[in-house]
Parts: C-alpha cells; structure tokens; sequence
C-alpha cells in the first residue's frame, strides 16, 4: 500500500469521480461505463492503492480510444445454474463486466446461498477488493480474482508466465467492521521495481529474478528479461506456495472461463490484441451455515487486534485496517491526497482531451 505524499494535493472524492467520467466521456465512454471505472479508481485511491486508480487512467481511456476495448453494450450470460454463470464481458470495460458479474452472484448467493460466477472476454478492473466489498457491504462473504498480464516467474523457473493474479477476500463483522484481504499474489508490483530503478536503488531479496531465472537485487535486469517473484519470494521462503496461489487464481479465471490465461495473456502495457482477461466473482451467504457467523468474525478479529503488539510495534492490524486508516486519513483532509507529478499528469491529460481539469480542494 503506497503511503500518502508528504506534500499532498487533495482532490475531493467526488471531484475524482467527475474527472474520470469527463475524461472518459471525451473518449465517447456511456455515462454509466464511465461511472463504472471512475468509481472502481476512486475507491483504489481512497483506500491507499493509488497505482490502481487515477494514476492507470490514461491506459483506460486509450483503450476505449483505439477500440481495444468496446466501449458500447452489455455482457451476456452465457451459461447458467442455480448457483453458478458463466459471463462473457464483450470486452467491456473491467469494472462494467465486473460489477455485473458480482451483481449476478450476490442475487445467486441470496438464492442458492452461493454465487460463482466467471467472466472471459474481460478487461483490467483496478483493484480486487472493490468488488468482493459490495459483497461484503450486503452482509455476504465476498471473492473476487482475475487473472493478468505474465510478469511472475515460477518456482525454479526463468521466464514469467502468471500474472500477480489477485485474491480478494471480504467479510462482514459487526457495524460495519470487516475483514478485507486485498492481495496481490507477487511479493511485490511491478511499479515499485521500476521505482527502484529510476532511483538507481537495489530492491530487496524476494522481489525479482533476472533472465537466468536468479534472485537479484538489481532492479534493471528483473525489469529486463527477468520478472517478479511469486509471494514469499524463493522457494526456501516458501515462494512456491505464492506460486501456487497464483495457479489457483488462474485456474479460476483464465482456464475455468476459457479466457487467455498464463503466457497467453498480452503482455503488459502492449496493447496489440483484445485483453480477453479471465475473472472470477464469488458470493457466499453465511446464513447457509451456522448462525452467528458476524460475531465470530468480530471475535476473531477484535482476538487478533487485541494481541501484544511484538517489541518496537505499536499494535496489530488485520487485514482492511491499513486501508481502513488511508480512508479516515482522507475524511479527515476532505478528499484524497496526491502527489503532485500525478497532478501534472492528469492535467495533461485534461488538456490533451480538452475537458475541464481536475479540482483540488480549495
Ligand atoms: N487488477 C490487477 O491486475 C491487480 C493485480 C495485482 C494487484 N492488484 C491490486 O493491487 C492492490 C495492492 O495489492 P498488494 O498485494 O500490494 O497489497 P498490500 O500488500 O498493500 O496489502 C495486502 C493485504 O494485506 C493487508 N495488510 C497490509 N498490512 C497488514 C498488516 N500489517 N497486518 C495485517 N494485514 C495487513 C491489507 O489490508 C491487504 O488486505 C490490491 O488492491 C490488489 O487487488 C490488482
């Protein structure tokens, strides 16, 4: 999770929003299809994961502009069970295909007591936890995964073909509370490394391999010919596990839907065919098991935060409260803090496409 820039320009939430539906509307996106993506953004960036938000906005609005991504229509239900459907997303924006697919499995799950649905024909959707919170918010147990762009090198392996396949896992507590593991399954994204690098600073151990398929904590030969390494970074540390997640993330996306999966996924930041991203949305009922499934959600929760923090640390989180923090950080200030080159981009981009520029807070 990126931290906050020290100094700050803060844009209202609202504000964020509206400037992603100008832009996109400039591109000729539907209001809905804009709103769509502009709250999909929003949310990543209120919550603290500001690679996934405004600062991808360019790419989307690229893609609606050279028609890579259709930017007209509605996905289809292309097979259905009680408990199940299998969707194709027509290449629509992520977060249309994403938000329908999630729609459709909380209404299954309130049915049947579960919902699994699977997508192909997708596109990138910002970030995982968006979708299994809407889950969440209506009192259900919440998954979200897609596939990505090959960057994570096998266990043992040289050359990347898995993606940092995310797993979203969300569960309601009590008021409001919830537990929300929002995870990449790389030890760490490919925009930090090349952080790295512009810096001219060595990564840490488990981040990347060079083309020999090598640890390195140089970042230039992960970025050239290597790739990142899977969560928990060698195989001594386990990294075959991380490894294993990412499959697992892949067989629920790419190979369940017959989507583009592993090395068949265009790579990334090329954009010389279709995405056809594979994506999974899960909605469980906790009301199918045992009842008073919140509280024990709670109690485990409050079981974790109330523990000795270890020496030198002031307490222990679960997973949601880091983003938890972000977004009270951002309620207190009146908006979402960015940094200013991120400004300046995205007022080239208002210029470039002629809409109004983004508002900070006054
Ligand atoms: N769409 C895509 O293609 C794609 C690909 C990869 C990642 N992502 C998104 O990127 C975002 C960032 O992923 P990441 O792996 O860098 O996240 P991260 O490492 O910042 O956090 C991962 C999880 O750990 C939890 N956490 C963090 N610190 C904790 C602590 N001390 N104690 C307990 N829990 C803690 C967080 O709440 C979060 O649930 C995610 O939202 C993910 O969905 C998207």
């Amino acid at each position: 999770m990126a931290a906050a820039s020290v100094a700050a320009h803060i844009v209202p939430k609202q504000e964020v929003v509206s400037f992603v539906e100008r832009c996109m509307g400039a591109v000729g996106t539907p209001v809905a299809h804009a709103t769509a993506l502009a709250q999909a953004l929003m949310t990543a960036d209120y919550r603290g994961h500001f690679s996934h938000g405004l600062n991808r906005l360019d790419m989307y609005v690229q893609d609606i502009r050279s028609g890579m991504t259709v930017k007209d229509g509605e996905p289809t239900v292309v097979n259905e069970r009680a408990g199940t459907a299998f969707v194709n997303g027509n290449n629509l924006l992520g977060p249309v295909v994403s938000n329908f697919c999630m729609e459709l499995a909380m209404r299954k799950a309130k049915d049947a007591g579960i919902g699994w649905v699977v997508a192909c024909g997708s596109n990138h959707y910002s970030i995982a936890g968006y979708y299994s919170l809407k889950a969440c918010d209506q009192g259900l147990v919440g998954m979200c995964f897609t596939n990505t762009s090959p960057l994570v090198v096998p266990t043992r392996a040289r050359k990347p073909v898995l993606g940092t396949n995310p797993i979203s896992v969300a569960a309601p507590g009590k008021e409001s509370d919830s537990f929300v593991l929002d995870m990449a399954t790389s030890t760490c994204a490919l925009g930090k490394v090349e952080l790295h690098d512009r810096k001219g600073l060595p990564i840490p151990t488990s981040w990347g391999v060079n083309s020999a398929g090598r640890e390195s904590t140089e970042p230039k030969p992960v970025l050239q010919g290597g790739g990142l390494m899977p969560l928990g970074g060698s195989e001594v540390t386990g990294g075959y596990k991380g490894y294993g997640l990412a499959m697992m993330v892949e067989l629920f996306c790419g190979i369940l839907s017959g989507g583009a999966y592993g090395p068949n996924v265009r790579r990334w930041k090329t954009n010389d065919r279709v995405a056809n991203l594979g994506q999974c949305f899960v909605a469980i009922d906790p009301e199918a098991f045992a009842p008073g499934f919140q509280d024990r959600m709670q109690d485990m929760m409050d079981c974790c935060r109330n523990l000795e923090p270890a020496e030198g640390e002031t307490e222990v989180l679960v997973a949601g409260d880091p983003e938890r923090k972000h977004m009270a950080m951002c309620d207190a200030q009146g908006g979402i803090p960015y940094h200013v080159n991120q400004i300046t981009h995205l007022q080239d981009l208002a210029k470039q496409l002629e809409v109004a520029p983004l508002k900070e807070k006054k």
